[in-house]
């Protein structure tokens, strides 16, 4: 039904001529054809917009012609829909004036009808499912439940997410049932995405790494896992956890379609702690799309030949930066659709 399955192929472990090839954050601030749209429209209500979230959505896939498409929302939905406020700041990101810290102010977090909460969301997909045409495939996402609880407990991002881990480590029970609404919201929410008509959905645990190995199985992966379950028959589930690496043999065990990668954990380890069975995706250093084009050639087809060109998807190992030259995210792609084995 879609014209160029790559991706989907790749997600099934099915052998392709090439790697299929996405970028994070790809729908975003270093296309000019975006900040047109930023100046004129705040981020929300780009979000809730469904002509300019589909629209969003189909510019990287204009300009570059990628395998797939991931829609413009953002992760910071979810805990809207759950009553907590949350805004975007220019020049700041994420900021929820009133955060997270204790078992009342968790007794007041609701689990929403996300059927009708985040309905704005699936007008968004169906409208980007009439651009797009069939032509590629169209990725939904959520966040993770412990990457939620960081922005819903810190109040906005961190660099070490204190506050975050401070009540996960004092008020456990608090804590996880916190996390358990975040996934139960998580879980309908991408039910509908995908009934909506997304082709594959990506959990992005941003702020994984932040855990220890141990803290990491407690307070994150157990509550991917429990979404990868309820998701497995409706679409793949691609899990990417940022600084992560330590737990890709548990996360390889699980019903994943594939794993995200970072650029800290080279190809080689990557395949030999997931048992060189389950799909990849990543892990090319965003700031590394500053290098020269010809550079930036070289590196990614040096990659593909690291990571082999089947069960693999070409990516970032994390989202592109505002300051890539247009020119170099070209190259990127490009490298990719160019190679042969
Ligand atoms: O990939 C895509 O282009 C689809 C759209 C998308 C956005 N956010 C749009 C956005 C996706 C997949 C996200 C996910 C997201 N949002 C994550 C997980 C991925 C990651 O980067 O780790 C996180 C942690 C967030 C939370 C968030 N939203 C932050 C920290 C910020 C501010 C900092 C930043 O990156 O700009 C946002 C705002 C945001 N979300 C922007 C965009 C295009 C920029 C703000 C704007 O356009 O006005």
């Amino acid at each position: 039904m879609i014209k160029n399955d790559l991706f989907l192929k790749a997600l099934k472990g099915e052998t392709v001529n090439r790697p299929p090839v996405w970028m994070m954050r790809q729908a975003g601030r270093y296309l000019p054809e975006f900040m047109a749209i930023r100046e004129k429209y705040d981020f929300f209500t780009r979000c809730r917009t469904p002509e300019l979230a589909s629209e969003i959505t189909v510019q990287p896939i204009r300009r570059y012609g990628m395998d797939a498409a991931i829609l413009f929302s953002d992760i910071l939905v979810i805990p809207q829909a759950m009553n907590i406020e949350v805004q975007m700041k220019p020049n700041f990101g994420p900021y929820l004036p009133n955060p997270i810290r204790n078992q009342k102010d968790v007794d007041n977090v609701i689990v929403p009808d996300v059927t009708v909460e985040l309905d704005y969301v699936y007008q968004a997909i169906k409208a980007t499912k009439e651009l797009l045409n069939n032509e590629v495939p169209l990725i939904g996402f959520a966040g993770s439940p412990w990457t939620i609880l960081c922005y819903c407990v810190q109040g906005q991002g961190s660099k070490t997410f204190d506050k975050a881990k401070e009540f996960c480590f004092t008020n456990p029970v608090a804590a996880h049932q916190l996390l358990q609404k975040i996934t139960d919201t998580t879980i309908a929410y991408l039910k509908e995405k995908v009934k909506a008509g997304v082709n594959a959905v990506q959990v992005f645990d941003s702020w994984g790494g932040m855990l220890s190995p141990t803290d990491y199985q407690e307070f994150s992966w157990q509550y991917i896992n429990q979404i990868i379950e309820a998701l497995k028959d409706d679409a793949p589930v691609i899990a990417f956890g940022k600084g992560c690496w330590f737990a890709l043999g548990e996360m390889a065990k699980s019903n994943a379609s594939a794993l995200g990668i970072d650029w800290t954990c080279s190809a080689q380890n990557a395949r030999y702690l997931t048992g060189g069975n389950i799909t990849l995706q990543g892990n090319f250093d965003p700031t590394r799309l500053l290098s020269p084009p010809t550079e930036i050639k070289k590196m990614v087809r040096q990659m593909i030949n690291d990571f082999g060109k089947d069960k693999y998807i070409v990516n970032l190992g994390h989202g592109i930066l505002p300051n890539i030259p247009l020119d170099h995210a070209k190259a990127f792609i490009d490298a990719v659709k160019e190679y042969n084995a």
